[in-house]
């Protein structure tokens, strides 16, 4: 099987919509992997999985050992390692960190949030021969609140010059999360690189998601995540099962036993 590449990302732009989702594990990376151009290991992970209240306090090796179980079971797609919160402040630590994901997790890139104040990091890292994507708009690590963005003429040129800024340091894709449609689609038609939405519209080369998000598992309901199962209820209701069956001696049943 072919895995998808970095230049076959970028080739993409303005010929097909790029695919993307976010794994932790094995079961989810297999099933993905099957219709992903890019998995991102995202630091979502310390919320969605180890339920802390941000992304702010994931470590690094916690993201290594995860990212080394998706990198394993996707072998197709691309798969993307999201730096998280200090592993990047400066471009000597960002390269030490980048360095060593790469080494131990054989991720195909990694992921920065942050605009213009991050173009130096990111210009180091490619610089260096590692692929960088880029992540501006709403930027979990730094933001308290959950925020529309781009609003203000002031924030839209913000957004708009951090766009150019990553690109011209040589990032090969943008994530650009929750800002207002207009702006992301201004985005995509000014850089050569593609740009993949989370809550900034159709317009955008490419969307991602939390898959937890997106398959009910979560209770995270934003108006961008479309929820396409409701996996919590399904789980519920196999318990609810499971548990009946217990009760009234319905499993182990014959076919469950070793005779
Ligand atoms: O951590 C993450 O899952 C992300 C995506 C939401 C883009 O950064």
């Amino acid at each position: 099987m072919k895995r998808i590449k970095v230049k076959d990302i970028l080739k993409a732009k303005n010929k097909k919509k790029l695919i993307c989702l976010t794994s932790y594990s094995k079961s989810v990376s297999q099933i993905l992997d099957k219709y992903c151009d890019i998995i991102l290991v995202g630091d979502s992970v310390s919320m969605v999985l180890y339920g802390m209240p941000n992304t702010r306090q994931i470590n690094l090796q916690t993201m290594i050992l995860h990212a080394k179980t998706v990198k394993k079971y996707a072998k197709r797609s691309l798969v993307v390692f999201d730096m998280p919160f200090k592993s990047y402040s400066n471009k000597n630590l960002a390269y030490k960190n980048a360095l060593k994901v790469i080494k131990e997790t054989k991720c195909d890139a990694v992921k920065l949030e942050g605009g213009t104040e991050v173009a130096k990091i990111i210009k180091h890292l490619t610089q260096k021969g590692i692929s960088v994507m880029g992540h501006i708009g709403l930027l979990p690590q730094n933001s308290k609140i959950f925020k529309l963005q781009g609003k203000s003429l002031k924030q839209k040129k913000k957004i708009f010059n951090d766009a150019i800024a990553l690109s011209n340091a040589g990032a090969f894709a943008l994530v650009i999360e929750c800002v207002v449609e207009s702006l992301a689609k201004k985005i995509t038609h000014n850089i050569s690189i593609p740009t993949i939405g989370i809550g900034a519209s159709r317009h955008c080369d490419g969307q991602i998601l939390v898959t937890e998000d997106m398959i009910g598992l979560t209770d995270f309901s934003p108006r961008f995540v479309k929820k396409y199962s409701n996996i919590r209820k399904i789980i519920e209701k196999s318990v609810k099962r499971y548990c009946e069956d217990i009760k009234n001696q319905k499993f182990p049943s014959p076919q469950n036993v070793y005779i």
